[in-house]
């Protein structure tokens, strides 16, 4: 596949690039022409009976705020690598590279190709079992709402605190969240699977908790329980380009790693 060497040496550029270019500003992390321009989102408005949802709380938000369009359909792959890029401030190589492993899982093509959010919870696909916010495909029927209890649990377990003292999620609090869910998941789902590829997706998701919503746990009930980017949020990513792949991947491996200690308590 040629696309891994191209975007891990665009992703080389852009890390050399954030080195060396000044961060964005505080309060101006959105470009002037984009949805969210000084933390002003859209309006929300809950999803309605026939709306596409999926399990990731980050592209509903951006339907529920009409940046993807509202009823979460037909959407294009090009279209999603764009505003999440504008939305969270992900750098362009990886924002280029998570919607072609969406279109390869959904046996799409990236360029031509559209898709509705729903789709995106083909079971183990990307979707997988032991998610930190929903109940297994298998126990739900449908995966796609949050699971309240586990998003409580999981913003409960907060250890870190800013410099105000208000909550933060950590990543040893998340690595421990991980391993929590896939014992749960292992007893309460006869047909619970896991592979090292979803782990690996699992603690992906889970570092964007702690990267692109900087851990805080007032953000994150917003995100996780209603899908809603909070009135003046914008990415705590200020880096000129972005959260590259490489970036991203130090604190995945980190949060990955963090599981190895917790399965041998
Ligand atoms: C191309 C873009 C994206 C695709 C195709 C995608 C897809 C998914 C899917 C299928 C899930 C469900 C995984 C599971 O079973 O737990 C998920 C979960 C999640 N995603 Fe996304 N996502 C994308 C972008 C993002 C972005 C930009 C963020 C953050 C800003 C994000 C944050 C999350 C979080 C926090 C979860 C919940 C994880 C959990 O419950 O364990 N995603 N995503």
């Amino acid at each position: 596949m040629v696309l891994v060497p191209f975007v891990l040496a665009w992703d080389i550029l852009l890390n050399i690039g954030n080195a060396v270019l000044p961060k964005r500003k505080k309060g101006k992390v959105v470009r002037p022409g984009h949805a969210g321009v000084g933390g002003k989102w859209p309006e929300f408005i809950a999803p309605t009976e026939g709306d596409s949802r999926c399990s990731c709380p980050a592209l509903n938000a951006m339907s529920n705020h009409g940046i993807l369009p509202r009823d979460g359909k037909n959407i294009t792959f090009k279209q999603l690598n764009a505003l999440i890029q504008e939305t969270y401030n992900f750098s362009p190589s990886f924002c280029f590279m998570v919607p072609h492993i969406g279109a390869s899982m959904l046996k799409k093509s990236y360029w031509k190709d559209s898709f509705n959010l729903a789709d995106l919870d083909l079971h183990n696909g990307i979707e997988h079992d032991a998610s930190l916010t929903r109940l297994d495909t298998h126990l739900n029927r449908n995966q796609a709402p949050p699971h309240l209890p586990f998003v409580k649990e999981l913003l409960e377990s907060a250890t870190g605190r800013d410099e105000d003292g208000n909550p933060l999620l950590t990543e040893a609090d998340v690595s421990r969240m991980l391993v929590k869910r896939r014992k749960e998941a292992e007893v309460a789902n006869p047909h619970y699977t896991t592979s090292k590829f979803h782990e690996v997706f699992g603690a992906s998701n889970a570092s964007t908790l702690l990267t692109i919503f900087g851990g805080r746990v007032a953000d994150l009930e917003a995100i996780l329980i209603d899908e809603k980017l909070p009135e003046g949020w914008e990415s705590r990513i200020l880096e000129h380009f972005g959260l590259t792949v490489i970036a991203f991947n130090k604190v995945v491996s980190r949060v990955g790693k963090g599981t190895e200690g917790e399965k041998k308590e």
